[in-house]
């Protein structure tokens, strides 16, 4: 036992710093407190790398929570939506241009910043967040999350030819380097599904371009694990618990 801890009225150890870590998770949405503390009594949660005991506190802001060996943000207030951006509406905070932004079509309070970015003329999934390691998680090239679009383009009455199909999955020279491999299916006459997990600038146009096949329209249909084919344009909502766990699971090393 540490300096400074004791045992409580109801036998938990206590100690004078953090929160209790059942009322944390609960908090966070994995259950009631009850549930939450047989996780705990199950060996399931960690903390700091070590598997934590029902009484153990927390400090949200700088503990690292584990639940199943998939880190979980536990600092109060963190918030995740999911936006369905509208084509015209920019990916940055403050356009220069007066244009909409994405941060004009989420609450302002608290604030969040987009996960990666769209163009403006792409429409489709938004991750927006103030949880600052999974969003730097989700953008990181070494984690490589798979974004899926739907990639509508400009061809004949014969749609996109098998040789083109065949570079977009094998790698397309860019001016910034060849693609990695992609997955690439005509799923009708001119409309590709075109999963990438890289992230360049403009990079489904680009590829689809380099192809000679110029992109009409462009969705993004999918984050990872994250999908939602019922968010108007425009709306938003929030990740679920088990989505946000998803991601984490999706971005764990
Ligand atoms: N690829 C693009 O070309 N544009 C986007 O907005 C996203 C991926």
């Amino acid at each position: 036992m540490s300096a400074g801890s004791a045992f409580g009225a109801s036998g938990e150890i206590e100690n004078d710093e953090g929160e209790r870590l059942q009322k944390v998770l609960a908090r966070v949405g994995w259950g009631s407190r009850r549930e939450c503390e047989f996780l705990i009594d199950q060996g399931r949660v960690k903390v700091n790398g070590e598997v934590a005991i029902l009484g153990r506190r927390v400090k949200t802001q700088t503990d690292k929570v584990e639940v199943d060996g998939v880190s979980i943000g536990v600092a109060p207030g963190l918030v995740h939506y999911l936006l369905n951006k509208p084509v015209d509406v920019i990916t940055t905070a403050k356009d220069t241009h007066g244009r909409q932004t994405v941060i004009e079509l989420v609450p302002l309070e608290p604030r969040v910043f987009p996960v990666g970015r769209l163009d403006a003329d792409t429409e489709g999934l938004l991750i927006m967040t103030n949880d600052g390691e999974l969003g730097h998680r989700l953008t990181h090239p070494s984690f490589g999350i798979e974004k899926e679009y739907l990639a509508h383009v400009q061809c004949g009455q014969n749609g996109v030819s098998e040789s083109a199909l065949k570079k977009l999955r094998e790698g397309v020279e860019l001016d910034d380097g060849l693609t990695s491999p992609a997955d690439v299916g005509q799923l009708q006459t001119g409309v590709l599904r075109i999963v990438i997990h890289e992230g360049r600038n403009r990079q489904v146009r680009r590829m689809c371009d380099a192809v000679g096949y110029p992109v009409e329209r462009l969705v993004r249909v999918r984050i990872g694990p994250i999908i939602d084919r019922t968010l108007a344009p425009g709306n938003w909502r929030h990740l679920t618990t088990n989505e946000v766990v998803a991601l984490n699971q999706a971005t764990a090393n």
